[in-house]
């Protein structure tokens, strides 16, 4: 079984670049099959979502060429004329959950689209009513049956959606889906995630007309048809906070490069507060720490809010403050699963309901401790590097799903830390 081992107590010092957005990736590679052309895609992060994605498209016909950056990135090629299948292979669109994109995607050019139910991490009930509710407004019929989601339309037509949740989800699935219908789609109570602006950015320089991404409202006119483009993937925030809150963890020293400043305003607002310097600089932040931090109070909320996904490895910032902080989930239920394994390391967290509150301790010890998720799997590995001795975390397994070359990355910052064992194995299976 793959574990990594940490020898914590190490100041994190020097620079690291992160990679492009996952969360972008993974809805802008299956945008690239609405094009009747070749599009390339830059700045893709080297993880596994992006390769299970690749392989996806591959068994439905498309030709793709990777290649290295320079940087560590990944320029990808895809060219979509091949595509006949309309049916995603199920075992591997089980692997990520943002397979489910390419049921809009398949049914905007070709009228039908079979997708397997998707998996995904165990972080609470991960419903897709609006991305249904949407395609059939769309004037689509689905139907969920043999485990799978099965839809059809001889031509999808515009129409104005209005979303009873923020879904970053449905809000993309809808996007891919309207590009090509006729008409216009309105999206209302859309996401306004970067990935929803970078997603539009693709789908526009391949010729759609797609407005009002980044805020609440998206109007999509349809067009007949994309010739495929060249787009960068914004950079990854969450991959960014995560190297920024270690820093602060471990009171070090970090340049975190290659990010958009504006996008980690939610997470750099809070270190700030918990007393951690955070300076800006064009593409680059600086994250410095000396002491323990103050504790905060954070409640985790659809974008510009605080990121989910940056809540538990913030919550272990936090359980090394002064004082006592209050974190609120509210957009996954079980993102507190982490929590009785932090335990072991010394935090003293209760969990009641959606609320964590957290006592402040001034040192956390090294255990052996089990990922469940992605994120959760980088809480502990942000827990490890601030605690004192050995922390052996298993369940590691899908290390490279979603952090690009995190050990690497994180030698590169003084860290202490081995990988033991395959870390690709079988247990792979949850995509995020
Ligand atoms: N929701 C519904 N119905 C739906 C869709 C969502 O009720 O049809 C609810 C969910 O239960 C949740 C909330 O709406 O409470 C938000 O869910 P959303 O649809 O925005 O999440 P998602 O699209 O499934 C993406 C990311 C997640 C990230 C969330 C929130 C991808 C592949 N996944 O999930 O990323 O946490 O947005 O920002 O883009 C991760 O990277 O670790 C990860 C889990």
């Amino acid at each position: 079984m793959a574990k990594l081992i940490v020898h914590g107590g190490h100041r994190l010092e020097g620079a690291v670049r992160a990679g492009g957005r996952k969360n972008s990736a993974v809805a802008v590679i299956p945008a690239a099959l609405l094009c009747d052309g070749p599009s390339s895609l830059e700045n893709l992060p080297a993880i596994d979502d992006v390769g299970v994605y690749s392989q996806l498209l591959e068994a439905l016909g498309a030709r793709l060429q990777p290649r290295p950056e320079r940087n560590g990135g990944l320029t990808l090629t895809i060219d979509p004329r091949g595509v006949r299948r309309t049916v995603a292979d199920h075992d591997l669109g089980k692997r990520l959950r943002a397979s489910y994109y390419l049921l809009g995607v398949l049914l905007a050019r070709f009228g039908e689209a079979e997708v397997p139910l998707p998996g995904g991490c165990d972080i609470g009930l991960r419903p897709i009513d609006q991305h249904l509710k949407g395609l059939s407004a769309l004037g689509a019929q689905v139907r969920i049956e043999h485990g799978a989601i099965r839809a059809r339309a001889t031509r999808l037509e515009g129409t104005t959606i209005y979303l009873d949740v923020i879904s970053v989800g449905a809000t993309i699935q809808l996007m891919l889906a309207a590009t090509l219908a006729a008409g216009v789609t309105i999206i209302e109570n859309a996401a306004r995630e970067p990935h929803v602006v970078d997603l539009a950015n693709f789908l526009n320089a391949a010729g759609a007309r797609v407005q009002g991404a980044g805020t609440d409202v998206i109007k999509i006119r349809g067009v007949s048809r994309l010739s495929g483009a060249t787009h960068a993937i914004i950079p990854d925030e969450i991959e960014a906070a995560t190297y920024m809150i270690a820093a602060a963890a471990t009171r070090g020293d970090v340049v975190v490069e290659n990010v958009i400043p504006k996008h980690l305003d939610p997470v750099t607002a809070k270190l700030q507060e918990a007393g951690v310097t955070v300076e800006e600089n064009g593409d680059y932040v600086r994250v410095r720490a000396d002491r323990r931090p103050r504790a905060v109070h954070v409640k985790t909320l659809p974008y510009p809010g605080f990121p989910t996904d940056a809540q538990q490895p913030f919550t272990v910032l936090l359980s090394l403050a002064e004082g006592t902080s209050i974190v609120t989930e509210t957009v996954w239920e079980g993102r507190f699963r982490h929590v009785e394994e932090l335990k072991r390391m010394g935090t003293l967290i209760r969990v009641e309901g959606r609320t964590a509150i957290v006592e402040g301790v001034e040192r956390l010890t090294g255990a052996a401790v089990r990922a469940s998720d992605l994120r959760a799997r980088a809480a502990l590995m942000v827990a490890g590097l601030a605690a004192e001795g050995t922390t052996e975390i298993s369940g590691i397994e899908h290390i490279d799903r979603g952090y690009e070359r995190a050990v690497d990355k994180l030698r590169g910052l003084g860290a202490r830390l081995v990988r033991e064992g395959n870390g690709r194995g079988a247990r792979e299976a949850a995509g995020h």
